[in-house]
C-alpha cells in the first residue's frame, strides 16, 4: 500500500495542505519548526487517530481554531484506491452537534463506526526521536508501543482494550464515590465483584494476546540488536504483569507441549478455553486481595492497565543501567521488530516514516534501519538534505527519491 496525496485541514501549523506524493522515498526538508514533524504526525494520525507524540488531541488542532482534519488517499498493493479521513472537533466547532467534542473517522466515503475498523487499513511505522521513552521512560510508553502493535494486527484486541479502560473508568468512579468511614454496603461489594469478575475476563484474554507479542518482540528485537551491536550484547525482553501469572501461563503450555502452537496458529477453542479460565480466576483472585486496600485508596492499585515490559541488557533493566547509545541502539531494534512483526501478519507492506532520526545514528545503525525498509513507501524528514545520500541509494525502489522543501506549513516539491 502506498499514499498518494495527503490532505491537511487546521492541523498543528498547516491550514491547508493538499500534497501529491511519490510511491517510493520522499524527502521533506527544511530549517527547524517549519512543520516537517508535523506532516509526517498527520500522516501518521490520519491512519493510526492517535499521536506518536502527544495523546491530547487538542494539542494538535491549528492554534484559535476549533477543529483538525487529516485524509489520505490509497492505492492498495492490488492497484485499487481508498481513502481515509479523520475529523476531530472540540465542543466549540460547528461540528458538534451535542455541545461536546467528537471525532469522525471515513474509511473509502462511508462512516467508520468503531476506530478498530479503521486503524488496521493502513498500516505505518514510525521511527522518531520519542522512541527513546519506549526504553528510559515510564511504562506507560511501553504499554502504549505494545497496544498500538497488536491492535494494528488484531482488531479484537483494540476492542477488547476498549472495554477494559471502560469497565476500568466505572468501577474506578464507584471507587472514588465510596467513603472510607462508611462500613461496605452489600450493594457496592455486589457492585465491585461484578466489575471484578468481568476485568478478570478481559484480562485474561488480553494477557494471553500480550504474552505472546512481547515473545516475538523479544526473538526478533534481540536479533536485530546482535546485528547492530555486533553480537556484542544480549538484548531480552520479559512481559511483567500480575505476580503469578505469566509463571501459570508457561507451566500451562510447557505441561501440555502447547507453546509452539499457542505461539503459531494459535490454541484450540477448548485449550483456550481451559487457559483463559486459569488465568481469570487469578486475576480476580488479585482483584479480591486488593480490595479493601483500593477502597481506602479510592483506586484500582493492580491490574492489567499497570502491565511493562522489562528491557534488559546483558541482564541489567536498561531503563536504569544502561547508556544514551545502549538505550537509542535498544529503541531502534525494538522498532525494527515492530516492522518485521506487521509484515508478518498483515499482507500489504507497511508505510514507514523516518521523522529526523538520521542525524541521531551512526552509519552502522542507519544502514541497519534502511536495509530494512527496502522497496517500501518512506517518509524521511531532515534539516538538511545532503545529509543522506547512500541510504537513499539502499531504500529506493524503481523510482526515484522525490524531495520537498518545508517552510512556515507551506510545502514545495522539487522539480
Ligand atoms: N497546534 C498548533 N497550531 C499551530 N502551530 C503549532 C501547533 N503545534 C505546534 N505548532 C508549531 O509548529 C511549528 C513546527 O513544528 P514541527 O515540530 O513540525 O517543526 P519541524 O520542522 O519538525 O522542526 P525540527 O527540525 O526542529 O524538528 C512549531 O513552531 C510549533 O510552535
Ligand atoms: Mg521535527
Amino acid at each position: 500500500m502506498f499514499i498518494k496525496s495527503i490532505h491537511l485541514e487546521n492541523f498543528r501549523n498547516y491550514g491547508r495542505l493538499d500534497l501529491d506524493v511519490g510511491p517510493s522515498v520522499n524527502i521533506f526538508y527544511g530549517n527547524n519548526a517549519q512543520g516537517k514533524t508535523n506532516l509526517v504526525e498527520g500522516i501518521y494520525v490520519a491512519s493510526s487517530v492517535t499521536s506518536h507524540r502527544t495523546s491530547k488531541d487538542t494539542d494538535l488542532i491549528k492554534f484559535g481554531e476549533n477543529e483538525y482534519k487529516v485524509s489520505l488517499d490509497l492505492i492498495d498493493d492490488d492497484g485499487s484506491s481508498c481513502s481515509l479521513s479523520s475529523c476531530y472537533y472540540t465542543e466549540k466547532s460547528e461540528l458538534s452537534r451535542n455541545g461536546r467534542p467528537g471525532r469522525t473517522l471515513i474509511r473509502d466515503n462511508a462512516p467508520a463506526d468503531k476506530i478498530s475498523e479503521y486503524i488496521g487499513v493502513c498500516n505505518i511505522v514510525i521511527f522518531a526521536p520519542e522512541d527513546l521513552n519506549i526504553v528510559k521512560n515510564a511504562p506507560s510508553f511501553r504499554r502504549k508501543f505494545l497496544n498500538t502493535l497488536i491492535s494494528k494486527i488484531s482488531p479484537s484486541y483494540f476492542n477488547l482494550l476498549s472495554n477494559y479502560s471502560r469497565l476500568l473508568a466505572q468501577k474506578n468512579a464507584l471507587l472514588k464515590s465510596i467513603r472510607s468511614s462508611d462500613s461496605m454496603p452489600s450493594l457496592v461489594d455486589e457492585q465491585l465483584n461484578f466489575w471484578d469478575y468481568s476485568l478478570a475476563d478481559l484480562s485474561a484474554e488480553i494477557i494471553l494476546k500480550r504474552y505472546k507479542f512481547v515473545k516475538l518482540i523479544s526473538d526478533i528485537a534481540c536479533r536485530h540488536h546482535g546485528s547492530i551491536s555486533g553480537g556484542k550484547e544480549n538484548l531480552s525482553i520479559e512481559y511483567n504483569t500480575i505476580f503469578g501469572v505469566v509463571g501459570a501461563l508457561e507451566t500451562f503450555l510447557t505441561k501440555n507441549s502447547k507453546y509452539d502452537e499457542y505461539m503459531s496458529k494459535g490454541l484450540s477453542e477448548s485449550d483456550y478455553g481451559r487457559i483463559k479460565g486459569i488465568l481469570s480466576d487469578l486475576v480476580l483472585a488479585k482483584l479480591k486481595s486488593v480490595r479493601n486496600y483500593d477502597i481506602d485508596k479510592h483506586i484500582s492499585s493492580t491490574g492489567i492497565h499497570r502491565d511493562d515490559i522489562v528491557i534488559k541488557l546483558d541482564g541489567l533493566v536498561m531503563k536504569s543501567f544502561s547508556s544514551q547509545g545502549q538505550q537509542r541502539t535498544a529503541a531502534l531494534a525494538l522498532k525494527l521488530s515492530e516492522l518485521e512483526i506487521i509484515k508478518m501478519f498483515v499482507s500489504s507492506t507497511p508505510i514507514l516514516i523516518l521523522d529526523d532520526v538520521f542525524s541521531e545514528l551512526d552509519k552502522t545503525r542507519r544502514m541497519s534501519l534502511v536495509s530494512a525498509m527496502k522497496g517500501a513507501q518512506i517518509f524521511i524528514t531532515c534539516t538538511d538534505k545532503n545529509m543522506i545520500g547512500e541510504e537513499i541509494d539502499v531504500m529506493q525502489g524503481a523510482n526515484k527519491a522525490a524531495f520537498y522543501r518545508v517552510e512556515s506549513g507551506n510545502i514545495e516539491a522539487e522539480a
